[in-house]
Parts: structure tokens; C-alpha cells; sequence
């Protein structure tokens, strides 16, 4: 779509609108080898702008998606045995456009977003970032206060003691939210005080809780205020 060369050249991030009005008048902008006027149109997918000598790119559209994971997919573009991944569910535009924040084991069910900005991705990825992760799990066993009270102060795994968490129960299954992210975590916390887990499914990350009505194996588009 065509749009006043001003307005592409700011929304590229190469300089405020009337920088860019400035840098068109000192005939710093070149569209297609010809110096621009002021109110000149370009469309950004065939037309090649130059500032100052360098090609502007279009700002890239931030896409943020909330899928609810099933059972039975990995959290990884391919994979090695075949196993359907959680790309597969994505039609073809979206999938080879964004990736993964996080993981989700593989019989895992539940909240995983998927983007192409890279500022969350850190965001999200970094430790001082202490953001919350909210697990409902189902458990073989009864648990009890005792396993609660030790699943909230810290259990010890292999990586080390697990920070405090808080643990409730709800509809006959335990609530657990986490800060850290360590690998098969949730599993591994309630192996270590004689828990078996039989469903695992994330259902809040930070800001963003899983909807009731988001079925399993369906995605929708979010936006970046709804998860920080
Ligand atoms: N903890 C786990 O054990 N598995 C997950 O997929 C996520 C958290």
C-alpha cells in the first residue's frame, strides 16, 4: 500500500516525521534512483528508498500468538523423530514468520506464545525478569498439607533448591506458580516429594491467562500488553 515517503521513512525508525521532511528537502532521500519530493508516495513492498545513501527497510509488523498446546507436540520447529511440532498447527504465513517464548514439555498441555519480536523473547528469557508461570496439575496421588508446605518453600532437584512458590489447591488439582523455568521443573518438584504428576498444564504466563474458550490446538493473535 502506498503511503507518503515522510511517514514510511519514521515508521522505519530512521528518523522522526519531520526529520524525515528535513532530510527530503535537503534532497538527502532518494525513491528509485530519483531524489523525492515532499508528499512523494512510495510502496514500501517495490520501491527502494534511500536516506542519506542507505536503504530503509519496512518496519516489521510484531506479531504475538497465544496458542493452547496439546499433548503430544513438541515446542520445536522439526524434530528429529518426526513427531508433529507445534509449528505444524500454524498455517504457513504465520509459522515461518515467528518462534517460540519458552517451552513446553511434550505431554504438556496449555499456554505458549510464539512471536517475532525479539525485545519480549530477552524480556521474557532473562532472570531479573521475574515474571510468573502458573501451572494446574493433575496428581495420581491425594497430596498432602506436608507436600504442599515442601513444594512452596523450595524442593531440592538436581539443579539445586527451587525457589519459594505459592501452591494452592483447586477443584481437586494443585496450583503451583513458579519464577524460574528449569527443564520438566513442575515434574521434577513434585517427583522430589513423592508426587506423581498426570496432567500438567500451564495456564498463566505473567500477565496472560489461558481463556476458557481457547480449545486445545488453537491459536489467536494477541497483543504484546497482554502477556508484560
Ligand atoms: N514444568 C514441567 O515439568 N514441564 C513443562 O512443560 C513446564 C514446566
Amino acid at each position: 500500500m502506498e503511503e507518503r515517503v515522510q511517514k514510511f521513512i519514521s515508521s522505519a525508525g530512521v528518523a522522526s516525521r519531520r526529520k524525515a521532511e528535513e532530510f527530503i528537502k535537503s534532497g538527502q532521500v532518494i525513491i528509485n534512483g530519483k531524489k523525492a519530493k515532499l508528499g512523494d508516495k512510495v510502496d514500501p513492498e517495490k520501491d527502494t528508498v534511500k536516506v542519506y545513501g542507505k536503504v530503509v527497510k519496512p518496519a516489521e509488523e510484531k506479531i504475538y500468538v497465544m496458542m493452547n498446546k496439546p499433548v503430544g507436540y513438541v515446542v520445536s520447529k522439526s524434530d528429529p523423530k518426526g513427531k508433529k511440532t507445534v509449528f505444524d498447527i500454524l498455517p504457513e504465513d504465520l509459522r515461518t514468520k515467528v518462534w517460540n517464548v519458552g517451552r513446553l514439555d511434550f505431554d504438556t498441555e496449555g499456554l505458549l506464545i510464539m512471536t517475532n519480536d525479539g525485545e519480549l523473547t530477552q524480556q521474557l528469557a532473562h532472570p531479573s525478569f521475574e515474571h510468573e508461570k502458573e501451572y494446574e496439575v493433575s496428581t495420581q496421588e491425594e497430596p498432602t498439607d506436608g507436600q504442599l508446605e515442601h513444594l512452596r518453600t523450595g524442593v531440592e532437584i538436581s539443579t539445586g533448591t527451587t525457589y519459594p512458590a505459592q501452591v494452592k489447591q483447586r477443584d481437586g488439582k494443585v496450583r503451583i506458580t513458579i519464577h524460574e523455568g528449569k527443564k520438566r521443573q513442575v515434574r521434577r518438584m513434585f517427583s522430589a516429594v513423592g508426587l506423581t504428576v498426570t496432567a500438567l498444564k500451564r495456564i498463566r504466563l505473567n500477565k496472560l491467562t489461558l481463556p476458557n474458550n481457547l480449545p486445545v490446538g488453537q491459536f489467536i493473535k494477541i497483543k504484546k500488553e497482554d502477556i508484560i
